[in-house]
């Protein structure tokens, strides 16, 4: 007997703190395996979005009586996360978890001509976003999401190679899909450990032929290919090109190795603090995540309320600690789901969502890593 309830997917959540934040109820149309380990979810939507973009979804957090979990996981169609219990720990207003959010990029066409995809890798040794999804939802439920977020740049007037390792496939597919309908001339070397393990190939070679789309499976082919020289080899060819790349951060630092003359002429989905410092040549090796440690301060709430801040944690810490309910993802600065809007005062930013540009405007902030640049700040929050 199925005892599968259909729309019961959001009855675990929050809804009241995910519905103030922006968050929606979008229905699952189909969830379909589409290659080892990967689900992709067709979603009741045809809102238009930037190529690249990705949508922030809730899933409920694991039980304190669970196992110990991983780190969360750092950005979209990535990081860990583990089988276990759901629905806790339980908020006192509502009786409902505070939601893990995950990001997982829209692989589907960005002008809405297709209803949203998204594709779900399953992570069995993390802290259980990607297990829920594969376990629990069906054709039918409801997730909640909030929509869509472009942090992978498009430059649509240009030539385009899309370098793809594994499931960072997904931004790639939308990209080359707006890139296909706009004319452009464009290529996908699209590299996977084994046929059997990557999505969307047999589509992609049906609808766009494989002298466009080139499939590289590493277990029948002997290993990579050299991706630098791949890359150089398409820039010499096509001078204003751009390389596109998405995936496991070895992969995209072997493509950027190649280009290091021509920094300008590669995008890349980076959702690790060290990986964009390095990217951008601003870091050093090595570099971790940013330290929210600085000097005490006092956070004014929306409300009238008030919260000290600490000179050890973080505005988020400090919310958490005085029972007030906030979202939260990657916690490292990297995914923007906390950001939150600035009424007054300044911030000192130490993020890597917002642009130099959107930082000095000083509307918004990042409360997992970011502090007040004074004694004081208020923020738009409420008890
Ligand atoms: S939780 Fe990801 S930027 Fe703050």
């Amino acid at each position: 007997m199925d005892t599968h309830s259909p729309a019961r997917v959001p009855e675990a959540l929050d809804r009241d703190l995910l519905e103030r934040a922006g968050f929606r109820p979008v229905r699952v149309m189909e969830a379909e395996p589409v290659a080892e380990a990967v689900l992709a979810l067709t979603l009741d939507s045809r809102q238009p979005f930037a190529p690249g973009a990705h949508l922030e979804v809730a899933v409920p957090a694991p039980s304190p009586t669970a196992a110990p979990s991983a780190a969360p996981e750092a950005g979209p169609d990535s990081g860990p996360d583990s089988a276990s219990g759901y629905g806790a720990p339980a908020t006192p207003e509502t009786g409902a978890a505070e939601p893990l959010i995950r990001h997982y990029s829209l692989c589907s066409d960005p002008t809405g001509a297709t209803p949203w995809q998204i594709a779900v890798l399953r992570h069995e040794d993390g802290d259980g976003g990607s297990e829920w999804i594969h376990s629990q939802v069906r054709a039918g439920d409801e997730l909640f999401v909030r929509a869509p977020r472009a942090s992978f740049r498009f430059r649509a007037a240009l030539p385009a190679l899309f370098i793809a390792g594994g499931v960072g496939i997904t931004p790639l597919r939308s990209m080359l899909t707006f890139a296909d309908g706009l004319g452009l001339d464009w290529r996908l070397l699209y590299i996977g450990r084994s046929g059997a393990s990557m999505a969307f190939t047999r589509e992609l070679e049906a609808e766009f032929g494989i002298e466009r789309v080139e499939v590289w499976a590493t277990a029948e082919r002997g290993g990579r290919p050299d991706l630098a020289a791949v890359a150089g080899q398409w820039l010499r060819e096509h001078p204003t090109a751009v390389v596109y790349t998405c995936g496991p951060t070895a992969l995209m630092d072997a493509v950027a190795a190649g280009l290091e003359a021509l920094p300008n002429r590669v995008e890349r989905e980076v959702f690790d603090p060290a990986a964009a410092e390095a990217a951008s040549g601003a870091g050093s090796a090595g570099a971790g995540a940013p330290t929210t440690v600085g000097p005490p301060f006092t956070v004014e709430l929306a409300d009238g309320g008030e919260v000290a801040v600490g000179r050890d944690e973080s505005i988020l810490e400090a919310f958490s600690r005085a029972g007030i309910r906030s979202l939260s993802s990657c916690r490292r600065g990297t995914c923007g789901t906390c950001e939150t809007r600035i009424l007054c005062g300044e911030a000192d930013h130490r993020d890597a969502v917002l642009s130099p540009e959107e930082q000095a405007e000083q509307s918004s902030m990042m409360v997992c890593v970011s502090r007040a640049a004074g004694e004081r700040i208020t923020l738009d929050v409420k008890r």
